[in-house]
């Protein structure tokens, strides 16, 4: 959050918070409802949306009391929220260039309709039905382009694989939610249904800093729906030792992975 600050990338305004006093001191910042985050990996777990004082106080409960996702020190992220609709925008960076993959939409809650706990994602599709040639425009420009600037001002060159978290609100602007500096599950899963060609040339050409020359990457002209199987009670309890079976009742055109099984 910091850094897309520094970049003036369009992000959700935020305070981060330290300790459950300052926290409880400080809580009244932004509006209700507001988006909670944990500073660390936590399985899908470690956001809430507290719609009131007192379920954002049980979640810092949570963190800095009870240490239901570990030892201190945790550091938690309180942020504006802003409605709309996700995009998840990835791309192979090399400090200098970007090259995106295409764009593909996650859906995070456990349940049919939307409903139920947050999950790390319970499908994907890729392309995202909210990748318009319009807001490619406005990510390039007020995202893509700020960060390689920031990127080498600050003499940082990051060479890997960029997820670009974006909420795109009502009236079509793009707000950057999250980086991260891997590939996302489930948004890779359909990407990778659709790639054609190699993917390593592109990886090497990152790793070595040549993006600059390295050909675009082509996508399949199709949508690829990747939809995840959890067992019941997934993600808080989810019963183990279930046997999988039904594997050779699909189509040719379906590919099926596999995770924690
Ligand atoms: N699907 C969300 C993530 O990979 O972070």
């Amino acid at each position: 959050k910091e850094f897309m600050v520094r970049a003036k990338v369009p992000t959700a305004r935020f305070v981060i918070h330290e300790t459950f006093t300052e926290f409880k001191s400080r809580i009244t910042q932004t509006p209700y409802p507001k988006v909670l985050k944990l500073d660390g990996l936590a399985a899908g777990k470690g956001v809430v949306i507290a719609k009131t004082e007192g379920q954002a106080l049980d979640f810092a409960d949570a963190v800095w009391n009870k240490r239901v996702f570990g030892p201190l020190p945790q550091k938690l992220l309180e942020e504006e929220f802003i409605p709309g609709v996700e995009l998840s925008y990835l791309g192979f960076c090399d400090g200098k260039n970007f090259i995106p993959l295409s764009s593909s939409t996650d859906f995070k809650r456990v349940y049919d309709n939307d409903e139920g706990p947050n999950t790390g994602g319970m499908g994907a599709v890729s392309p995202s039905p909210y990748h318009t040639p319009e807001i490619e425009i406005k990510i390039k420009e007020r995202i893509i382009v700020p960060i390689l600037q920031q990127l080498q001002k600050e003499n940082f060159s990051f060479n890997g694989i960029l997820y670009i978290g974006i909420m795109i609100d009502k009236n079509g602007n793009p707000f950057v939610l999250e980086f991260n500096t891997r590939f996302g599950d489930p948004e890779t899963q359909s990407l990778m249904m659709r790639i054609e060609g190699d993917l390593l040339p592109t990886l090497v050409s990152t790793a070595q800093g040549t993006l600059a020359s390295a050909p675009n990457m082509t996508w399949k002209n199709e949508t690829s729906i990747f939809v995840v199987a959890a067992s019941p009670g997934y993600p808080d309890s989810p019963k183990i030792g279930s046997p999988i079976s039904g594997l050779d009742d699909f189509s040719a055109d379906t590919e099926i992975f596999f995770a924690g099984v």
